[in-house]
């Protein structure tokens, strides 16, 4: 019956224009596509408007209409965890201006006669496209790629920055017992709160939310978005699950990593990648390539241009031998999804976390900064498929927790939890599963004029 309904509904959108608006970071144009590929294959027209930073080459997206902001930012800046604050504020102010001039160019350009633009979908990072939309009458939705759990966190800062939470002598260890399970030192650096507050701002003064999460995953900070926000919430992931989109890589995939995870035994390789902008010092760097060489464990290693200035000492694959492969990008979730891959060692970025539950890989967790701690925190505590590196980057630490994830029994029982979310992750989106009901949802709510 539903699939009738669904394929009625596609006659009915055929012309149903929806505008998408990417913020220019990896770990956001990549779920960001995914969305305008799956709403692409549901009938509606999709226009993306970019900025000239970081471009997504048209080319590979025949099937969608570009617009490129005329803003100044020409050249190819690199962002990392180094410059991300100032770096976003300047982004947020000269964009906003380009961003007004382009809306106007792509509604305007609307022949007479034909279906106008209804909706706007804008990563919920932007701090604009809610005055904009409005003074053109454009409805908006804002596209949130991090948890759910993150939400509620950045909406209780205020009450937690009064609590004297960000003080000096405040106890890193002290529960937050309004949010369980994180704990003071969970909590984002004040430096992004500004960040936050208007991620918070954008996403309540929205016409509805779309979220790269599902129930099965998220499900008490899912109610409690809904409580918090008095529009729609759309939890329709995993989106990696819909649509393979390498072309949204900022980087060059590296395709041997699968004809050398091909050569490994199954579950027996560590993928390692810290994704798209944590930057780490040179001790760090060596603590970990030694942690690495010495846990006598496979490993498949991300080396992205920018993770460090150090290069790696000269005889290091002479050392590790061909139980060690090293890119500089690798295509992430064909890894994930590789039968010799036995764990994940990373920085618990949104993105990298759900494909990783939702390919049925325990983890290893190293978190840098903003919502990647309190994603750590759920993987060790709420679903139990990963440990957190929790003092530091020591090589004897981390050799401990590769081999407890690699090696022991506990990270068998971390595997076979995964395994159950990764099955979770595959039903929730399918006929009658939770995401495939909120797509359903958001498909009709686009569609209401
Ligand atoms: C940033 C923040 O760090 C994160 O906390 C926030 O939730 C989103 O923005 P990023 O560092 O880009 O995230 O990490 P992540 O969210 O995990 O996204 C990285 C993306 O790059 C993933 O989709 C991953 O599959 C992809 N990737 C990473 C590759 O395709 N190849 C690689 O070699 C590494």
């Amino acid at each position: 019956m539903e699939e009738i309904a669904m394929n009625q509904q596609k006659t009915k959108v055929i012309s149903r224009k929806l505008i998408l608006f990417p913020i220019p970071f990896q770990g956001h144009v990549t779920p960001m596509l995914h969305l305008a590929n799956l709403l692409y294959s549901k009938s509606f027209s999709i226009t993306i408007i970019q900025t000239r930073y970081s471009s997504l080459d048209p080319k590979c997206f025949p099937h969608f209409t570009f617009y490129s902001l005329d803003d100044e930012v020409s050249e190819n800046k690199s962002f990392s965890s180094d410059n991300l604050v100032p770096g976003l504020v300047e982004m947020q102010e000269n964009y906003r201006e380009p961003f007004r001039v382009c809306l106007g160019r792509v509604l305007d350009g609307v022949e007479p006669g034909s279906e106008p633009f209804k909706c706007l979908i804008a990563d919920s990072l932007w701090r604009f496209p809610g005055d904009v939309a409005e003074s053109f009458n454009l409805r908006r939705i804002a596209f949130r790629t991090s948890s759910m759990s993150a939400f509620v966190v950045n909406d209780y800062l205020p009450y937690f920055k009064d609590k004297g939470y960000f003080l000096q002598g405040s106890e890193p260890e002290e529960p937050l017992h309004e949010i369980p399970p994180f704990r003071v030192k969970d909590l984002p650096g004040e430096d992004h709160h500004d960040i936050l507050a208007f991620v918070v701002h954008q996403t309540k003064t929205s016409q509805g939310v779309i979220c790269n999460s599902f129930e099965e995953l998220e499900s008490p900070s899912i109610t409690r978005v809904r409580e918090i926000l008095s529009i729609p919430v759309y939890p329709i992931g995993p989106l990696h699950k819909y649509s393979p989109t390498s072309a949204s890589s900022i980087l060059t995939e590296d395709h041997t990593s699968i004809s050398w995870l091909d050569k490994q035994p199954p579950n027996s390789v560590l993928y390692v990648s810290f994704g798209s902008m944590a930057a780490i010092s040179s001790t760090d760097f060596l603590e970990i390539a030694w942690a690495l060489a010495n846990s006598k464990q496979p490993f498949l290693w991300v080396v992205r241009p920018g993770l460090s200035q150090c290069p790696l000492p000269e005889d290091y694959m002479e050392i590790v031998k061909d139980r060690g492969h090293i890119v500089k990008w690798a295509p992430q979730v064909e890894v994930l999804a590789h039968s010799a891959i036995g764990g994940f060692w990373t920085h618990c970025g949104w993105n990298s976390t759900i494909e990783s539950i939702s390919e049925g890989v325990p983890m290893l967790c190293l978190p840098f900064f903003v919502d990647q701690a309190m994603n750590a925190r759920h993987v060790s505590e709420t679903w139990k498929t990963g440990l957190v590196l929790e003092n530091g980057i020591r090589r004897d630490e981390i050799e401990k927790g590769i081999r407890r994830l690699m090696v022991e029994e506990e990270g068998e029982a971390m595997r076979s939890r995964a395994a159950s979310f990764k099955k979770l992750a595959t039903q929730c989106l399918m006929d009658g599963g939770s995401s495939y009901k909120a797509l359903d949802a958001l498909i009709s709510y686009l569609l209401a004029s």
